[in-house]
């Protein structure tokens, strides 16, 4: 198991460094911090959740702890390597090769016209415009059920993604132990 994670850690710094904007952090989420994150999944069980740069899976373990089906799982990924290894990590989720901005698109052909159960990213937003990241969040809105979560985790103290019209933020958690410390943000959508 340490042999396991160690590899998972050296191909993370090896990412880290080879792309430090897209990889964002020199280490993959501590288990405290994957925990708290898969913990705001829609409590309504059945639906798809689609994950937002896996890396090397650290949150997707959590989120098949959970209790998520791995076939309702979606991870997309846009670095080869870290694919790779989701691959051999993980036998029966679908993970897809691409970029999370354009999601909807590359989910289109698991999920159909299914509205999603929750949406979870750990893509690095803060050194994005808003111009990129608010289209994001409306996507998401859009693709999730109604009141659904968008969770989004970030080292940054206020709202990774401005909010957007009809769409309301909170941080549900701060992990300290995590390296660097992380804040839990959920967006849903107002409804009803
Ligand atoms: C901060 S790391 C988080 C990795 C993992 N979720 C974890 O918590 O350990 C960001 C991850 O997002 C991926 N990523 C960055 N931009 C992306 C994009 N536009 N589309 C898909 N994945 C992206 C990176 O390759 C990296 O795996």
């Amino acid at each position: 198991m340490k042999g396991f994670l160690a590899s998972d850690e050296v191909r993370f710094l090896r990412g880290f460094l080879s792309n430090p904007l897209r990889v964002a952090a020199p280490v993959p989420s501590g288990r405290k911090l994957a925990r708290t994150v898969a913990a705001q999944i829609d409590a309504e069980p059945g639906g798809y959740v689609v994950e937002l740069g896996p890396g090397t899976g650290a949150i997707t373990a959590a989120i098949l702890e959970q209790g998520v089906a791995p076939q309702n799982l979606i991870a997309i990924e846009t670095d080869a390597d870290f694919a790779r290894r989701l691959r051999s990590r993980f036998a029966n989720i679908h993970i897809l090769e691409g970029d999370a901005f354009s999601f909807r698109r590359l989910i289109a052909p698991v999920v159909g016209n299914t509205l999603l159960r929750t949406v979870v990213s750990g893509i690095p937003v803060l050194n994005r415009p808003k111009e990129v990241t608010q289209p994001l969040l409306a996507d998401a809105i859009a693709a999730l059920e109604p009141g659904a979560p968008f969770v989004q985790f970030s080292y940054g103290a206020e709202p990774p993604i401005a909010p957007i019209p009809g769409v309301e933020v909170s941080r549900v958690a701060t992990v300290w132990q995590n390296l660097p410390p992380m804040h839990i943000w959920v967006y849903r959508g107002r409804h009803g």
